[in-house]
């Protein structure tokens, strides 16, 4: 492990398979933005991307086995000095080697030996990568807490177009940043949101029926509150208007409301003091037409009463369409279900377009997965086109690749 303040140590180990020529670019992301790397390429990967290029680009040594150096016994020394190891491309045959902990090269063995996180950056065919085989690899790596992500959509080695293609070198630079921040929120961000006054929406918006009953959904606001708790941990002034009734973070002005009009009243209110507003909060699109002034009975006959429906707001759009400052930041969330990733990111894409925000956080939902859980994935699409995945984490986990995130896009201080 590096000493607090001096440039992060990250292990890259090479896989055996064609895309490693464009780990020669993320190689350079990670040198030219001060992160001292060793190179660790698989003995494969050397037919495809040769010794010299990887010491010249990382000016250092490179070494595939465990007898090069033995007396230094190097795979410890590797495993312990990493703040993180990077493997891309990792081939179905390196995530077989690293779920089952074989340990037949200086790679393998240094995964065995390293602690800190391990993010996996998959390239192979689109049979190899669907394969049950490697899907149960990939389930046993996840569970052990590796990153593994996602292979990107598109054109592979030959004709043939489909998942498998190795994520492009400025994401999986992207996900290796999120993941050093995570381990070192503190030394990384400490009071990098001073002076910043920012809004955050949090839980689920109650339309009520009648005095005691009321349309809902899932949010717990568990996201939100960790969207507040660590803006409030970096510096920043932070107001949180929420339906949810957890606990106060420490340091936030909790303003509580029930439905989308009213928390619509109060992000507008305060929309134009704030240099970023977070819209973590669930919004119903409907509410009842009518809200019974007794409790609704059941009649005679059984017949069910109707409930006519009619739109809410729609206060994200409202808020970027009408910006109350120059360069304020607005964030939206949208939980997604899809048939895959791809469909998932169009979908939200196209409501980034409609809301007209300049980052949206998104989260695929489906069974156990997200709504009221501790552990978030989400993926972070920006105006420009940009897509940055944060590696799986908490919620403050996530919370902290946002800011990082909204921090980037915020214009520096005058001062
Ligand atoms: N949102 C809002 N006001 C609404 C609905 C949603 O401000 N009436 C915000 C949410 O806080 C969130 C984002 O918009 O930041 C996306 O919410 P989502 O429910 O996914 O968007 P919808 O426009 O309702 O899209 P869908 O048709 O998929 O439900």
């Amino acid at each position: 492990m590096s000493e607090a303040g001096t440039s992060p140590h990250v292990v890259l180990g090479v896989g055996g398979g064609i895309a490693a020529y464009k780990v020669a670019q993320l190689l350079r992301l990670l040198t030219e933005s001060g992160h001292q790397v060793q190179v660790v390429p698989t003995r494969a990967a050397l037919q495809f991307v040769g010794e010299p290029t990887w010491a010249a680009l990382s000016g250092r040594p490179v070494h595939t086995d465990v007898w090069q150096d033995a007396h230094e016994v190097p795979h410890v020394r590797l495993g312990r000095e990493a703040d993180l190891v990077v493997v891309a491309p990792a081939t179905a045959d390196l995530l077989a080697r690293a779920a089952h902990g074989l340990a037949d090269d200086l790679l393998t063995n240094t995964l065995l030996t390293a602690r800190c996180p391990v993010l996996m950056a998959p390239a192979m065919h689109t049979e190899m990568w669907e394969h049950p085989a490697t899907q149960a690899n990939v389930a046993t790596l996840r569970a052990r807490g590796v990153v593994v992500l996602d292979p990107a959509s598109g054109r592979l080695t030959g004709a043939d177009t489909g998942p498998g293609r190795l994520p492009e070198p400025e994401d999986i630079y992207a996900a290796s940043r999120a993941l050093l921040e995570q381990d070192a929120p503190d030394e990384a961000a400490a009071g990098d949101l001073a002076g910043r006054t920012v809004l955050v929406t949090a839980g689920g918006t109650r339309e009520p029926l009648d005095p005691v009953r009321f349309l809902g959904n899932r949010s717990s606001g568990k996201q939100g509150y960790a969207i507040a708790a660590v803006a409030a941990s970096r510096g920043a002034q932070v107001v949180l208007v929420t339906t949810s009734s957890l606990p106060d973070p420490d340091g936030v002005q909790v303003l509580r409301v029930e439905t989308a009009e009213q928390m619509r009243q109060v992000v507008l209110d305060r929309a134009p003091a704030a240099d970023v507003v977070v819209m973590a909060a669930a919004v119903a699109d409907f509410r009842p037409a009518d809200v019974a002034d007794h409790k609704i009975k059941k009649t005679d006959d059984d017949t069910p009463p109707p409930i006519v429906l009619v739109r809410n707001p729609d206060i994200l759009a409202e808020v970027a369409g009408h910006r109350a400052r120059p360069g304020q930041v607005v964030v939206g969330f949208a939980a997604e279900t899809g048939d895959s990733t791809s469909a998932v990111l169009d979908y939200a894409r196209a409501k980034l377009a409609r809301k007209g925000c300049d980052l949206l956080v998104v989260n695929e939902v489906g069974v156990d997965k997200t709504f009221g859980a501790d552990h978030n994935t989400v993926v972070v699409l920006d105006r420009d086109g940009g897509e940055h995945p944060i590696a799986r984490g908490t919620k403050a986990d996530v919370a902290q690749g946002v800011w990082n995130m909204v921090l980037s896009r915020l214009a520096p201080r005058a001062g």
